[in-house]
């Protein structure tokens, strides 16, 4: 029927404007949010690059970070610059957790090392090995002192790795790198003491990592800085198949504050050559009835430099003689019966190097 016809028609008509009009629709939003979204992706690049720059203050590679070097950086427009150092009385308490940690770290020692590249690739870290976040005020103010005599291969490696894992800890932090001067026998302990008391003298520090010059984390989340109790931090270690050798063991690297340090008088000064002190510490601090803190067994893991034994480092036999009377001796033998002489202080890029006479037995 011709009237039917032109309805059905008209209908038609009708509806294909209505598609054409939804289509002409649909494309001007997908383009609107297409627009939009292009933008957002800009804003989020310029402003994690600009957060990069200001808040690690690190170079572009640090030695984790080697892959990275090969990426393209994306073409920006320059955001003005921030003011170089904000006031003291501007900046917050860093946060509780590091926002720059990256978790497990490749260590490796067959590549060589300069100290030229350490200080080139750690602009931040001042004279003396001296460091503290610019954009927040660290939590914890620690020392890190390491025994040490003839071992300068491994500081260059303990320098070139803990560095820029210590800067994305946000410490505030100095370096003190305590060498017993001639060649009487080696005694750890007496040089953490040294250390601890050199320390002092230089800056309120509140806590205390002992840590021997051999010995790096491979995960940067196992905090060098100081618990509510004593820190053991080297927990895992290759050296013994990345498991604690036995529960009591607190070699290798530890933190103590000052208050935990000194409710033990300190490290004991009559350990001459290899063993024992560690356990005597461990005594000392069960005696006051304190107990190890532990990162987990995957973030304490961590790796020894391979070297045969030190000349005038033999294992001492009177070890196990003192370690079963820590109790009787601890209180007379500490950092209150320390004595020694400054042979040398030397203020270098990356570490302060103190040379000291700690006697012989
Ligand atoms: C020694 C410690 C040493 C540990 C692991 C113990 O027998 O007394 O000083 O750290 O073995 O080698």
């Amino acid at each position: 029927m011709p009237g039917e016809t032109a309805v059905n028609f008209s209908l038609l008509h009708r509806t294909c404007k209505l598609v054409v009009l939804l289509c002409f629709l649909h494309i001007s939003v997908t383009v609107v949010f297409y627009v939009r979204s292009l933008d957002l992706r800009f804003a989020f690049v310029q402003n994690q690059q600009s957060h990069n720059n200001r808040s690690t203050g690190l170079p572009p590679s640090t030695p984790e970070h080697k892959d990275v070097k090969d990426v393209k950086p994306v073409e920006i427009s320059p955001e003005p610059k921030p003011p170089e150092v904000k006031a003291a009385a501007d900046l917050q308490q860093c946060p509780e957790t590091s926002p720059l940690l990256v978790g497990p770290l490749r260590v490796e020692f067959n590549m060589p090392v300069s100290l030229e590249k350490v200080k080139k690739d750690n602009p931040q870290v001042e004279m003396g090995g001296r460091f503290r976040p610019s954009d927040c005020v660290a939590l914890q103010k620690v020392a890190l002192i390491i025994p040490f005599r003839k071992r300068d291969e491994h500081l260059k490696y303990w320098l070139y790795y803990l560095h820029p894992i210590l800067q994305r800890q946000q410490l505030d932090y100095g370096v003190y790198v305590i060498n017993q001067d001639g060649d009487e026998i080696f005694n750890r302990a007496k040089l953490l003491n040294v250390g601890y008391a050199e320390a002092l003298k230089e800056y309120d520090y509140g806590c205390f990592i002992f840590s021997d010059v051999d010995l790096i984390p491979m995960d940067d989340r196992n905090t060098y800085r100081c618990f509510s109790q004593p820190r053991h931090l080297s927990v895992s270690m290759d050296k013994f198949g990345f498991r604690l050798p036995y529960n009591q063991y607190f070699g290798g690297v530890s933190s103590m504050s000052q208050e935990q340090f000194l409710k033990i008088n300190g490290f004991p000064n009559n350990y001459w050559g290899w063993g024992g002190e560690d356990d005597d510490i461990y005594n000392r601090l069960s005696s006051k009835g304190m107990s190890i803190s532990r990162a987990t067994g995957e973030v304490g893991k961590c790796r020894m430099i391979r070297h045969n034994r030190d000349k005038q480092n033999e294992p001492n036999p009177q070890r196990f003689d003192r370690i079963a009377h820590t109790r009787q001796t601890m209180m007379k033998d500490g950092i209150n019966s320390l004595s020694y002489k400054v042979v040398r202080k030397e203020k270098l890029d990356l570490y302060t190097m103190i040379t000291v006479d700690v006697g012989k037995p």
